[in-house]
Order: C-alpha cells, then structure tokens, then sequence
C-alpha cells in the first residue's frame, strides 16, 4: 500500500486528538502528537519541558526553534516511513515551510490537511468540559463521558483538567490560532490539498467522513 502522510489542522478543540487517534489507527499510520510530545517533556522536567511550559500555560506557540527539529525528527523515524498523520504541527507558516523542505529532501509529498473547523463559542464549552488520561485518551464530561466517573476506561487512571484548558487561556489559544494558524488553510488550499470537515457534527459522523475522504485520497494515490 503506498504511504499516506496527512496533516490534522484546526482550532483548539475541533476534535484534532479525538479523531486523529481514531484515523491513525484505522489507517495504521504513526500519530505525531505535538501537544502530547511537549507536556510529556513538561512532565519529565527536560531542558526542552522547562523552557516550553510557560509558553504552553501562557496559550502561546513555543519558539519554532524548539519545536521544528524536535517534529522533523520524529517525521524521518522509520515507523513513519509507511504515512503519518501530524497533528498540532505545522502550526505557523515557518513550521509548514521547515515541514515542505524536509519532506522534498526525503522524496515524499502530503497527500491531504484535514481541517476540522468548529466555531469559538463551542470550543470554549468543549474544552471546559473536556478531561484525558496521563496516556492521552480524551474524554468530555457530556459528549464522551467515561465508563466510570474520574477514571480511564483503559485502565482505570485519574482522569485530569489540562492546565490550559482555563476559560482565559482558551481564548489566549483561539487568538493564537486565527493569527498565526489559520494562514495555511490558505497555504495549503492554493495547492489543493485542503479537505474541510463541520466538527459540530457528532464525533462517529466526523469520523465517518473523514475515513470515506481518506479511502479517496488512497485511490487517487494509486492510480
Ligand atoms: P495542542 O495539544 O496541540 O492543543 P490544541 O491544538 O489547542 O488542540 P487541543 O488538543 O486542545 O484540541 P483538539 O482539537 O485535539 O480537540 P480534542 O479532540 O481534544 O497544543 C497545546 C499547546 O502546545 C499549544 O497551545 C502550544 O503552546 C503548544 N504547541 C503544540 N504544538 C505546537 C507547535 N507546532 N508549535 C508551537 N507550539 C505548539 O477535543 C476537545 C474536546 O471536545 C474533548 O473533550 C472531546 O471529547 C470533545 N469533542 C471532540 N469532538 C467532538 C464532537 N464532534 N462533538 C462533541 N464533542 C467533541
């Protein structure tokens, strides 16, 4: 089967990780997670988490000079080699530029950017409400509640409120996106990329259109 290397854009909240995680496995694709890469640094207490965790609290982009090498090389592993989908990179126009020349140099091309749009308003109530495992797993108090309150329903860990899931921090994160995120729907539109999904729709029906969008992007692959 020839590679499917994907991109997952979107505001805050749109449903990146919910559907990301779900299409990754599906397609049998490696899932790079910036997000999830940079708190797991945080956690760690690395050189790379200290410096990124103010940013990160704060709802800011963390410099791209911590951010780019760190996701270029996670890209190039072998486990990648077969397709990928990235999710929270690229998240500027530098980052899409620094992702195109590392791509171009390892003879590969995107297939597809998944962007999963969903209003200001609703995020703010979805990422109130939203709740994850230390593994990751992303859970909503309404829409997705787990099996047993306050628990994982992998195996059973706390479930906690990320630290920037704040109503001022949100909002901090949205500017953010619309200023230095939201260029490269335009970026990546041009060149006909661009496949865009109404993330107010239910999670189930999100994904079923994003899994019968990527099927055609397989068959355009091959033929
Ligand atoms: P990151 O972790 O990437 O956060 P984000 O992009 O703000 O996205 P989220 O994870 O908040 O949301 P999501 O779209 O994945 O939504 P989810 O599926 O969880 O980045 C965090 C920080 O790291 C940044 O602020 C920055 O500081 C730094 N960073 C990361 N990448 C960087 C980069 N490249 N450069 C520089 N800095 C970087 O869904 C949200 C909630 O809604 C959940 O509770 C879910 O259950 C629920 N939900 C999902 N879908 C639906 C649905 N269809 N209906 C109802 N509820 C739904």
């Amino acid at each position: 089967m020839a590679e499917l290397n994907l991109i997952l854009l979107g505001p805050p909240g749109a449903g990146k990780g919910t559907q990301g995680e779900r299409l990754a496995s599906d397609q049998s694709l490696a899932y790079i997670v910036t997000g999830d890469i940079l708190r797991a640094a945080v956690r760690e207490g690395s050189d790379l988490g200290l410096k990124a965790k103010g940013f990160m609290d704060a709802g800011e982009l963390v410099p791209d000079e911590l951010v780019i090498d760190l996701i270029l090389e996670r890209v190039r592993r072998d486990d990648a080699a077969d397709g990928f989908v990235l999710d929270g990179f690229p998240r500027n126009i530098a980052q899409g530029e620094a992702l195109d020349a590392a791509l171009a140099e390892l003879g590969r091309d995107l297939n597809g950017v998944l962007l999963i749009d969903v209003a200001d308003e609703e995020i703010v109530r979805r990422l109130s409400g939203r709740r994850v495992s230390a593994s990751g797993r992303i859970y909503h108090l309404e829409f997705s509640p787990p099996q047993v309150e306050g628990k994982d329903d992998v195996d059973g860990s706390p479930l906690i409120q990320r630290d920037d899931d704040q109503p001022d921090t949100i909002r901090k994160r949205l500017g953010v996106y619309h200023e230095q995120t939201e260029p490269l729907v335009e970026y990546y539109e041009s060149r006909g990329l661009l496949r865009r999904f109404d993330g107010t729709a239910s999670v189930e029906e999100v994904e079923g259109h994003i899994r019968k969008t990527v099927s055609t992007l397989r068959l355009e692959d091959s033929i």
